[in-house]
């Protein structure tokens, strides 16, 4: 049997596409390995979302060589895959498949011919390829994630995903809810349906709304998110259906990119920054005790010091609960090439606002977060904190991740617990034991 180890980089998508390629290659006859000790293939699944993504992923090839024998074959797939293609079996000798984020299927047979010392490239887009027929490997005992959507319509001008992950295509509703059933039946009660712009889900009968209130009435189905949506795509459906479904959690990863009108015209956003509070005012309304990450970018092209000042204030007063904080990355082929170069921002002035946007998110998020402290909340215990220290990594519906005590076996399992302690970011929390009231003597 050969062995196969896939490492995997970028966002829940890719992770998700590790998950279906395992599954076909265990499918064909490969056996799954944990590491690339000992492995005759070797995948890497990129991703090219900024140039420092791409760097490690070039550092890391050089890396494994350490472990291949002569005949390992090393492929490399995803969203680095598809932008570069060929030029990557030009540019590193050991590589022998490039495969992009489309053309999974073909991987046994791909497999076949490197096996052979045949060398190749397989990136074109296919509209209909959804994997229906793939049995996900999953990496998570806990939750699963599940793609409803693939490719992205927008033209973010800053973004290489849509000339990666081609054209926006929904998976049918029926679909997502017969592999819904499967993991429930596996023993997972998280769902995080997955989608570069989810919400504008569409499979031309039904829509996000729609999808929701599906996946949520599967028997079994605990807690349901969503990763990532537009702002422009929250329809007052979508809203509802969010308020209505009791599996659907209370937080939204909702990308801002920036606080300033000017800039998101630039990034070609299509919102402003009054339609994104709009959009956070319509969403707390809805569904009382909402949190709310986001996605900032700092030092995009033509990016002023009152526009930085835009995104601070817009950080201050919506409060959001946690931020990914990005410095602008410019990539090739994406419409920001094509700004004059006397708009791009300096290092140091990016690096300056990206500190202090980054101190004023921490602080932000602690305030909000020592208010809670002494609150009871559900948790779903996730994974061992760290091996050894009998302690457990939890989270809130809401997204907190909460460090309770307790062994292995409580994985996979809720548990009421009282927000004890926070280190800013995390909490740490005590297990409440709901005991019955005890008959009172008579
Ligand atoms: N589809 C998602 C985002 C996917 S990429 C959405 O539209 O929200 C994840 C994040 O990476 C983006 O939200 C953005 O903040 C960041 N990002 C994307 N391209 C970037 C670039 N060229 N430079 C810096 N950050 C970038
Ligand atoms: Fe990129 Fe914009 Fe599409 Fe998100 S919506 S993947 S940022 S182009
Ligand atoms: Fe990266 Fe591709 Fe995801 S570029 S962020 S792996 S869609």
């Amino acid at each position: 049997m050969l062995k196969v180890y896939i490492e995997t980089y970028g966002c829940q998508m890719n992770v998700s596409d590790s998950e279906l390629m395992l599954g076909k290659l265990i499918a064909a006859g490969y056996e799954s390995i944990a590491g690339p000790e000992g492995a005759d293939v070797i995948l890497v699944n990129t991703c090219a979302i900024r140039e420092n993504a791409e760097q490690r992923v070039i550092g890391r090839l050089g890396e494994l060589r350490r472990f291949m024998h002569r005949d390992t074959i090393l492929g490399v797939t995803g969203c680095m895959a598809q932008r570069l293609g060929p030029r990557l079996l030009e540019t590193d000798s050991r590589v022998s498949l490039v495969v992009g984020p489309d053309a999974y299927r073909s991987l046994p047979h791909l497999l076949e011919g490197a096996i052979k010392g045949e060398r190749f490239s397989a990136t074109d887009f296919d509209l209909e390829e959804h994997y229906e027929d793939f049995q996900a490997k999953r990496f998570d005992g806990v939750k699963a994630w599940i793609p409803v959507q693939r490719g992205c319509d927008y033209r973010c001008t800053y973004c290489i995903v849509p000339y990666t992950r081609g054209p926006e295509r929904s998976r049918k509703l029926e679909d997502v809810v017969r592999e819904t059933r499967e993991v429930v039946e596996q023993g997972l009660s998280e769902i995080v349906l997955l989608g570069q712009t989810v919400n504008s889900y569409t499979d031309g009968t039904h829509d996000f709304a729609d999808l929701l209130r599906a996946v949520g009435a599967v028997p079994g189905v605990k807690r349901l998110r969503y990763t990532s949506p537009h702002p422009n795509d929250f329809s007052d459906r979508v809203i509802a259906a969010m308020a209505d479904t009791a599996a659907v959690c209370e937080h939204v990863h909702l990308p801002m990119q920036s606080g300033s009108s000017r800039t998101l015209k630039r990034m070609l956003r299509r919102y402003s920054r009054e339609d994104y509070f709009n959009c956070v005012a319509r969403m707390r309304a809805a569904i009382p005790g909402l949190t709310i990450t986001t996605d900032i970018i700092v030092g995009f092209p033509g990016e002023t010091d009152d526009d930085f000042e835009e995104t601070m204030t817009a950080v201050r007063d919506i409060g959001f609960d946690d931020a990914f904080l990005f410095k602008f990355s410019m990539r090739e082929g994406t419409p920001a090439t094509r700004f004059p170069a006397e708009l791009l921002v300096p290092d140091d002035v990016v690096t300056l606002r990206f500190d202090r946007l980054h101190a004023a998110m921490r602080s932000g998020a602690r305030q909000r977060n020592m208010r809670r402290l002494g609150e009871r909340m559900e948790v779903l215990v996730e994974k061992e904190a760290r091996k050894g220290d009998d302690m457990l990594q939890a989270r809130s519906r809401d997204y907190k991740t909460v460090i309770v005590p307790g062994d292995a076996s409580m994985i996979g399992k809720y548990f009421t617990v009282e927000l004890t302690g926070t280190t800013g970011s995390t909490f740490t929390g005590a297990l409440v034991h709901e005991r019955r009231a005890l008959p009172v003597a008579s």
